[in-house]
């Protein structure tokens, strides 16, 4: 089943050259973070390229649920009228997070240190995943959380009437936990410190400083250690959301093992914590370059091309790239079916609790497809069959999971036989335009019946 309505079964079959000009959506981690920050503004915050995504758009839906004004201008552009650090207002019905833990973990901090209640639910993906690693460091606010054994959805969290700061070790390398504590020290007084032993996307932190917020960066032996000074008054801001460069990883990916192919993807964020995969495709042999390096927003940005590479080989990912590229591991694992030899991916036992176990959906749905995986706890590999060596062939389960579905999709494109995903509803949550902007490039994807 889709997040949001009935299976939407799709085959991709093998296909020629792709080619063109792909606009990728804006970024999803961002546009999360402008609908919130933008809430906890005081004035009109307005943002251009947001993502339009089902995740977005529940976020969009919480922020008017906790008193925001969120206006859709049409083609990307919104307003959000903020209410102040400290000014949401209680929901008067439950927060609908759909599939994504970005927004339901990042709201939780939001509202964590105001003095109301609010309970939070997902679909099937959302109410599995751990919600403890975000509500342990929240209840040290003072907040309160009841939820279902696990620590899982549906919860209910009451914010601290009377917020302490926070110094807090986030246990496991967590963007989300990172911004969610960070989110909650705006509203407590005094100085929240988050210290993160690895680097994760930094988002958070550059947006905060951009708002007004006063956040300092120090590099200790206890690794990157955050102080946000709490109670700021944040001003509105106009944010750019550039092109997702986690989005940008399928066509990039695609026209990198489909024969002929030539690709370019104009204006995506290249934040070095979130620019692992291209080091490793690099690293791989893959042809890609960066044109116009630039910034725009306070975020790096460049046009990526990408052309057909035949002569990839596999690679071993190291652990402290894992962060940086932790959403991309489903593709990268495609491209490594597609190369010679082995890749070796270590650190990565986070990807066991994402929108699905992105280790288990993978290795299942290449294996049916004729590729030999292997994995444990925290590492996987992956036997690359050689260039359209891949025999395909097989229906992959997306298991809730837009980047699962995206990946066994692209992996038709390049494979001898055409690949069927169960489920391609849940691509909307972070890709609304996946197909036709595939389409738009030379590939061919369908649509079957339920
Ligand atoms: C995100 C952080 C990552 C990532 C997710 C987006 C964010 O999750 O997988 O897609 O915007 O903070 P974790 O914090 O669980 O690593």
């Amino acid at each position: 089943m889709s997040s949001h309505g009935n299976p939407i079964p799709m085959i991709s079959s093998p296909c020629g050259a792709l080619s063109g000009v792909a606009e990728v959506p804006g970024d999803k981690s961002i546009s999360h973070r402008s609908l919130i920050l933008g809430a906890l503004a005081v004035g009109e915050t307005t943002i251009t390229g947001l993502l339009e995504g089902q995740d977005v758009l529940d976020t969009a839906k919480a922020m008017r649920a906790f008193g925001a004004e969120v206006t859709d201008h049409g083609g990307g552009s919104w307003s959000v009228h903020g209410v102040g650090v400290g000014g949401f207002a209680e929901p008067e019905s439950v927060i609908d997070c759909g599939n994504s833990g970005t927004g339901v973990r990042l709201i939780m901090g939001a509202m964590a240190t105001s003095p109301i209640t609010a309970t939070f639910f997902g679909d099937a993906s959302l109410n599995g995943r751990p919600m403890a690693r975000v509500t342990d460091p929240l209840t040290l606010f003072g907040c309160q959380a009841v939820g279902r054994a696990g620590g899982r959805l549906p919860m209910t969290l009451v914010g601290a009437k009377d917020p302490v700061p926070v110094r807090y070790e986030v246990p496991v390398p967590s963007a989300q936990v990172k911004s969610a504590v960070l989110l909650a020290g705006l509203n407590a007084p005094g100085q929240t410190v988050v210290i993160e032993a690895e680097a994760t996307r930094d988002h958070t932190e550059r947006m905060l400083r951009g708002f007004g917020a006063e956040v300092s960066v120090e590099e200790t032996e206890a690794g990157r250690t955050i102080t946000l000074t709490g109670q700021p008054e944040l001003r509105p801001q106009h944010i750019e959301v550039p092109r997702d460069p986690s989005s940008a990883a399928f066509p990039v990916c695609a026209a990198l093992i489909v024969p002929g192919s030539d690709v370019l993807v104009p204006g995506i964020g290249l934040n070095p914590t979130r620019a692992g995969l291209f080091t490793s495709l690099q690293e791989m042999g893959a042809d890609l370059t960066f044109e116009n390096l630039r910034e725009e927003g306070g975020e790096p940005v460049a046009d990526l091309r990408a052309r057909y590479s035949p002569q990839m080989k596999g690679i071993e990912v190291p652990p402290e790239r894992a962060a940086s590229m932790i959403d991309e591991y489903p593709v990268l694992s495609v491209v490594a079916a597609n190369a010679k030899g082995e890749t070796v991916m270590r650190g990565v036992k986070e990807l066991r609790v994402k929108e699905s176990d992105r280790i288990e959906a993978m290795a299942t749905g290449l294996r049916a497809n004729g590729v030999e995986v292997s994995d444990g706890p925290d590492w996987w590999t992956v036997t690359g069959c050689g260039p359209g060596e891949v025999p395909g062939g097989a229906l992959c389960a997306s298991q809730l999971d837009h980047r699962i579905a995206m990946s066994f999709l692209i992996l038709g494109m390049a494979a001898k036989a055409p690949v069927r995903v169960d489920d391609g509803g849940p691509i909307a949550t972070s890709f609304p335009i996946f197909e036709p902007l595939m389409a738009g490039l030379g590939s061919d994807l369908q649509r079957e019946e339920a």
